[in-house]
C-alpha cells in the first residue's frame, strides 16, 4: 500500500522517521550546533552552520512534506512563513489579493511594508465572488480557508484554477484545517502555509510555522530566504514539534468530536447566536449578546481557559474583539476544543452559560 493511501494516524506516527537502524532511536534527538565541523570546501558536508541547515529540521520537514504532498520548509513562526512567501516575490507595481477578515498579520505586512514599496493590497472578504472580482491584474492571491475567526470556507480548487488563468499565483493559509483535512497543493495551490503553533504541534508550547511547495525552485527560494533572514526554528522546537506530530491524528479526531458536540449543544440554546463550525478543526465560534456576558462566561467556566490561539490539548477561548483587529460583534467568542472528555466539556459550558 502506498504511504499516501494509509490512514492518518499511520501516516503521522511514521512521518519523517529515518529507516530503522540497529541501536538507533526511532526519532533522532535534537542536534544542537551553531557551526558543525566543516573542513575544506563549504559544500564538503551537508551541515556547516545551523542558520543554513540543521539535521533536526530535515526529519521534521520530511514528515510535513509527506503530509502536505510537497517539499516543506519550516520557519520560526507562522508569520515568518507568511513573510517568506509574500515579501521576496512581490515587486513594486505588483498586486496582492488577501483577506480583509482573516488573520490580521498579512494585513499588517501589507500596510506597513508592502504599501510603502508600491505594492497594492486588495483586501477582500473570504467570499468566492469577492476573491474572483479582485483577481484581474493580481500577482498573488492569498486565501485563508477556513478563515480566522469567521470560519468561512472557500472552494480552493476552483479559485486557484481561476487565479492561474488570470496569471496570478496562489498561496493558501491552511492553518485552521491542516494537512490531514485539506491539502492545498493537491488543489493546485502554489504554496500551502500553516501556523504550526496551533493543532499541528497541539500542546500550546511551541510557536512555529511552515510552507510547503511542489515546485523545487519555490522550495529552494523559501530556504534561501530563511537562511538570509535567519527566520529559523531552534532544533529543540523542531524536535518537539516532530514528536508531537505522531499524535496529531488522534488529537484532532478527539478535538473535532468535542467541537461537534459543543456546536450541537450551543445550537440548541436561545442565548447563543451566530454559531459557526466548518465541520473540520477544533475551532467553534459563536456570539453572546454583549462583551460583558462573553467575559462573564469565560470567567464562569472551569474547563475553558481564557487564552488566545487555538488547536491545543486544553480547551481555550477568548473574546475576539478584545484585540481590536477583527471586525466582529463585541460578544463574539472564538472557542477551541481540547481533548477533555466530551461530557465534561459540554456540561461545563452549559453550566457556565446558565450561571451568567
Ligand atoms: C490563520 C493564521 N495564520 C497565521 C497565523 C500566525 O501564526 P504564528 O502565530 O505562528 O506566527 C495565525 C496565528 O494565530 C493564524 O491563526
Amino acid at each position: 500500500m502506498a504511504s499516501a493511501e494509509r490512514g492518518p494516524s499511520t501516516r503521522t506516527v511514521h512521518a519523517g522517521l529515518p529507516a530503522a537502524a540497529q541501536g538507533e532511536p526511532f526519532l533522532p534527538g535534537p542536534v544542537f550546533a551553531a557551526p558543525f565541523h566543516l573542513q575544506g570546501p563549504v559544500d564538503a558536508a551537508p551541515f556547516g552552520y545551523t542558520r543554513n541547515a540543521n539535521p533536526t529540521w530535515v526529519h521534521y520537514e520530511a514528515a510535513l512534506g509527506e503530509l502536505e504532498g510537497g517539499e516543506a520548509v519550516v520557519f520560526a513562526s507562522g508569520m515568518a512563513a507568511v513573510t517568506a512567501v509574500i515579501v521576496p516575490m512581490l515587486r513594486p507595481g505588483d498586486v496582492l489579493v488577501a483577506p480583509v477578515d482573516g488573520y490580521p498579520g498579512i494585513r499588517e505586512i501589507a500596510r506597513e511594508h508592502l504599501a510603502p514599496r508600491g505594492i497594492e493590497a486588495r483586501l477582500v472578504p473570504t467570499d468566492e465572488d469577492a476573491v474572483r472580482e479582485a483577481m484581474p491584474g493580481a500577482t498573488l492571491v492569498w486565501l485563508e480557508s477556513p478563515s480566522n475567526p469567521g470560519l468561512d470556507v472557500l472552494d480552493v480548487a476552483a479559485l486557484t484554477a481561476e487565479a492561474h488563468a488570470a496569471g496570478a499565483l496562489v498561496a493558501v493559509d491552511n492553518t485552521l484545517a491542516g494537512p490531514l483535512r485539506t491539502r492545498p497543493l493537491d488543489l493546485g495551490a502554489d504554496w500551502s502555509m500553516t501556523s504550526a503553533s496551533k493543532h499541528i504541534t497541539g500542546h500550546s508550547d511551541l510557536v512555529l510555522g511552515y510552507v510547503a511547495a511542489r515546485d523545487p525552485e519555490r522550495a529552494a527560494a523559501l530556504r534561501a530566504w530563511r537562511t538570509t533572514t535567519g527566520a529559523i526554528p531552534g532544533p529543540f522546537e523542531a524536535w518537539l514539534a516532530h514528536r508531537s506530530l505522531a499524535t496529531l491524528a488522534v488529537r484532532l479526531e478527539r478535538q473535532e468530536h468535542n467541537a461537534a458536540a459543543v456546536a450541537d449543544a450551543l445550537r440548541a440554546r436561545a442565548d447563543v447566536a451566530d454559531l459557526r463550525w466548518p465541520g473540520v478543526g477544533a475551532v467553534v465560534c459563536f456570539a453572546l449578546e454583549s462583551a460583558e456576558r462573553a467575559q462573564a462566561f469565560l470567567e464562569a467556566s472551569a474547563l475553558v481557559s481564557e487564552a488566545t490561539s487555538f488547536g491545543g490539548l486544553h480547551t481555550n477561548a477568548e473574546r475576539s474583539g478584545r484585540w481590536g483587529t477583527d471586525d466582529v460583534p463585541e460578544g463574539f467568542i472564538r472557542f477551541s476544543a481540547g481533548i477533555e472528555d466530551t461530557e465534561d466539556l459540554v456540561a461545563d459550558i452549559a453550566a457556565a452559560l446558565d450561571r451568567v
